[in-house]
C-alpha cells in the first residue's frame, strides 16, 4: 500500500484486540519518529514505550477517550496493548508542537502499515502520568499514541451541515466527518466560498 492509500485508510482506533504489539514494531515506530523533520533540527523529543500489560493498566486510567461519545471509553477487553508517549525535553526547546505532530503521524503510519491501529491522546492526566512513567522535571508529556490491533473499522464520511463530531451509527460503526476537499482547497490564492 502506498503512503497516500495508507493515509486514506488510517482512522483513529479506540477498540483494540487484546494481542500484544511486537516490540520490534514499537521500536521502528520510535525510530521513524526520531529521524523525522524537526524545527532547526533541534530534536527535542524523547519517547517512552509502554508495552507490559501491568504498565498499560497503570497508564489507562489517566487517558481520556472520545469526547464526542458521551459516557464511553474502551472496556477492559478493548483497551490499547501499547502506548508511545512523546516527551518534549525543555532543556533542548521549550515547546515543539509541530515536531510532536509529525512524530505522532510517523508512529501512526508505521504501525498501520503492519496492521496496528492507533489513537493519539492529548487529553491526559499529566500529574498522574509523570509519576507512573517517572518523567523527569525537564520533560513535558506532549502527546500519547495508544496502539493495538483494531477491533473496529471506523468510516470517514463527508461533513453534512455544521457538525464535525464523530458518532456511532445504528450498527455501532464509528463515522468520522471530514470537510470536503472543495471547502478547504484554494488554488493560487484564497477564494471565498459563495454561500447561499
Ligand atoms: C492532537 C490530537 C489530540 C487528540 N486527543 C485525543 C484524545 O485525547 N482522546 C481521543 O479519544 N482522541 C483524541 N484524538 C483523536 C481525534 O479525536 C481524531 O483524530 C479525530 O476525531 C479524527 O478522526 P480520525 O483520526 O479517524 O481522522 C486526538 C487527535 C489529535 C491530532
Amino acid at each position: 500500500m502506498d503512503v497516500y492509500e495508507l493515509i486514506q485508510k488510517r482512522r483513529t482506533i479506540r477498540r483494540f484486540e487484546q494481542k500484544p504489539v511486537p516490540k520490534d514494531l514499537l521500536e521502528r515506530c520510535v525510530n521513524a519518529a526520531r529521524i523525522g523533520p524537526s524545527g532547526a533540527n533541534l530534536q527535542p523529543l524523547e519517547y517512552i514505550v509502554v508495552s507490559e500489560p501491568e504498565q498499560c493498566q497503570r497508564v489507562f486510567p489517566h487517558t481520556a477517550w472520545a469526547g464526542y461519545l458521551p459516557d464511553w471509553s474502551p472496556s477492559p477487553e478493548e483497551r490499547p496493548t501499547a502506548y508511545i508517549f512523546i516527551l518534549t525535553n525543555r532543556n533542548v526547546r521549550a515547546s515543539a508542537p509541530m515536531d510532536v505532530g509529525i512524530a505522532a503521524q510517523s508512529i501512526t503510519l508505521v504501525a498501520l502499515a503492519e496492521g496496528v491501529g492507533s489513537c493519539m491522546i492529548g487529553s491526559l492526566d499529566h500529574k498522574a502520568l509523570r509519576q507512573v512513567l517517572a518523567v523527569p522535571q525537564h520533560c513535558d508529556i506532549s502527546l500519547a499514541v495508544a496502539l493495538g490491533y483494531p477491533a473496529e473499522q471506523p468510516q470517514m464520511v463527508e461533513v453534512t451541515g455544521d457538525s464535525i463530531k464523530y458518532y456511532r451509527d445504528e450498527d455501532g460503526i464509528l463515522k468520522v466527518p471530514k470537510r470536503a476537499l472543495e471547502d478547504v482547497l484554494h488554488w493560487q490564492r484564497y477564494t471565498e466560498k459563495i454561500t447561499e
